[in-house]
């Protein structure tokens, strides 16, 4: 199953709030279709959405049927910013579009079809690197895993989360291709369930032994010596090596310390935010407070009731053990290791 597909003049989406019951694709024919499945997570995952977003940019471009070259450079400019509001904290969105607007500020003099294939050109080129470098990171991470290990994943740093492979779950991927004996616990993720109904979705589709647990059950399940080392995905990390990511991402870090168990975190380059110093600095989205009072379509809770619901939180860089990336793998102290990786190219 394709994250998303380009095909001809527009973009396929696998609508990831229908998994795993119905496996179904969105057509994408503008931008505006784009932002909303990013804001409602039909596409979502910091790699996926930062794909997604540059295909919203090259479909602005596309759907653009004058021959101005104003004209058609202030409606990408303005597809660039619509984009933008969709989701705060994956700054893999961000990367992308920046890199999107980047391309256009240095093709202004060019006809407007040759900037409409060139936009298209980069969304590609964004779309197959991050595979790319999922595969590399998966090499990298090898290292890392034992013979045999019980690696415990929060939320769902897959394929689906990324233009294929994944980032925690592409390191788990090649140790079991690798031959190794691999068994997943895969925590649940509330409130919208991504470990439950993506995460061991993909590995029971690969043949990866996967055992579902829910976010309660991950101390427990530490405890009873089950877990070796735990791998999750980012939405963002800044200089200092705090890492944002899905919501219950610090418990489990808390609870692997706690264990001494070691706590892994595999990003690309593209999820490094290194303008910022620390975690404090990353914008938290919050999400709507149905999503808590709800399981699907079912109320479990009273109608009304106050509700908090960041979407991320924060783990600081002193429970991170090592960062895997497409460019190797990186220790503390971060401030350094981090800074050589994003220069390493
Ligand atoms: O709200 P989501 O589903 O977009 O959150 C996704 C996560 O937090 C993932 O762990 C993160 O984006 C890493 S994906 C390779």
């Amino acid at each position: 199953m394709d994250t998303m597909r380009w095909q001809d003049d527009h973009l396929l989406l696998l609508d990831q709030t229908k998994l795993p019951l119905v496996e179904e694709y969105i057509e994408c024919w503008d931008h505006i279709i784009l932002c909303d499945a990013i804001k409602k997570l039909k596409v979502r995952g910091a790699p996926a959405i930062g794909a997604a977003a540059a295909f919203g940019v090259a479909l602005a471009a596309l759907n653009y049927t004058g021959e101005d070259p104003g004209e058609f450079e202030a409606e990408v400019k303005q597809a660039i910013i619509d984009l933008g509001k969709t989701r705060p904290t994956a700054v893999n969105l961000f990367w992308a579009l920046r890199r999107m607007a980047a391309v256009l500020a240095d093709i202004r003099t060019y006809s407007v079809k040759q900037q409409q294939e060139r936009l298209l050109a980069e969304a590609k080129a964004i779309f197959d690197e991050d595979r790319a470098m999922n595969e590399q990171m998966g090499q990298y991470g090898l290292e890392l895993i034992p013979e045999s290990a019980g690696i415990l994943t929060h939320c769902n740093a897959g394929a689906l989360a990324t233009a294929g492979y994944g980032t925690a779950l592409g390191v788990i991927r090649a140790a079991h291709h690798a031959g190794k004996e691999i068994s997943v616990f895969a925590d649940e993720t509330r409130p919208l369930l991504q470990g439950a109904r993506l995460t061991a979705w993909e590995l029971m589709q690969d043949g990866i032994s996967v055992t579902l647990i829910t976010d309660s059950m991950a101390a427990y399940v530490m405890k009873q010596k089950l877990v070796d080392l735990v791998i999750v995905g980012a939405d963002r990390i800044t200089a200092n090596g705090d890492v944002a990511n899905k919501i219950g991402t610090y418990g489990v870090a808390l609870a692997a310390k706690a264990h001494g168990i070691p706590f892994y975190v595999a990003a690309p380059a593209s999820t490094f935010d290194l303008s910022l110093a620390t975690g404090q600095e990353i914008p938290i989205e919050e999400r709507d407070a149905e999503e808590v009072r709800r399981v699907g379509e079912s109320i479990t809770a009273p109608p009304g009731v106050p509700v908090y619901n960041p979407a991320f939180d924060v783990t600081p860089a002193e429970l991170v053990t090592a960062f895997i990336t497409d460019r190797g793998v990186f220790r503390p102290p971060y401030l350094e290791s981090l800074r050589a990786m994003v220069e390493t190219k």
